[in-house]
């Protein structure tokens, strides 16, 4: 329905973001992780909330399994619950952003598409993609979770890299090679292009 129609007219408060990143002393951001399941995407946005908590900087984590245990639990893995899940996570963000802090999110999020509206919709100077570029073989191979053995065996449908596709970034912020690198190393690369970027002048 059309907001006229709902009657809904939002309030101008007092208080604004830029009155609480002064207080926060940081700009709100999304660092948002996109990659195959297993890439590594919870792990080093871990890694890297580790590192902006030691500088000081007030972050949250919204991780794909957590988030879909709670507030999207009522989503599959269907292309329309998927871009659902991703919009809701973007809602989310833009709020956190909006209270200034640096919102890590980790979540497959395989549409193009979909990641673009939530750049849109946060503000290109505030969202940073992060792509973790681990190849599909070495996820599999990898299988923490064991889930690309169910998949394989037919046991989980749409099952992203697999059954699902994922549509590869082509101009990420960052470009990120947990295959290639160790965790360190990956944290230290994203550090090197976040900080500037989120501490206040
Ligand atoms: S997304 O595609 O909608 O962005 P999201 O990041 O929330 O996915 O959730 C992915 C996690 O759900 C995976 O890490 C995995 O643990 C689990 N999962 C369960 N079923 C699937 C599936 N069919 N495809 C991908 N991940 C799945």
């Amino acid at each position: 329905m059309e907001k006229e129609k709902l009657h809904i007219i939002p309030h101008d408060h007092k208080i604004g973001r830029e009155d609480r990143e002064k207080l926060l002393k940081q700009k709100g951001h999304v660092l948002w992780f996109t990659g195959l399941s297993g890439s590594g995407k919870s792990t080093l946005a871990g890694r890297v909330e580790q590192a902006l908590f030691s500088a000081g900087h007030h972050t949250y984590i919204l991780d794909g399994d957590n988030v879909r245990a709670g507030l999207n639990k009522d989503l599959d893995f269907g292309e329309q619950s998927r871009k659902e899940n991703i919009r809701r996570i973007g809602e989310v963000s833009k709020l956190m952003v909006d209270a200034g802090l640096v919102v890590l999110t980790a979540f497959i999020s395989p549409f193009k598409e979909d990641r673009q509206t939530v750049r849109e919709l946060v503000g290109e100077d505030r969202f940073v993609e992060i792509f973790i570029d681990c190849p599909v073989e070495e996820c599999e191979k990898r299988d923490v979770k064991g889930l690309y053995k169910k998949a394989r065996a037919g046991e989980i449908s749409n099952f992203t890299g697999i059954s699902s596709p994922f549509e590869h970034p082509e101009n990420p912020d960052i470009r990120v090679q947990t295959h290639l690198y160790s965790i360190e190393e990956c944290k230290d690369q994203v550090m090197s292009v976040i900080e500037s970027k989120i501490n206040i002048a």
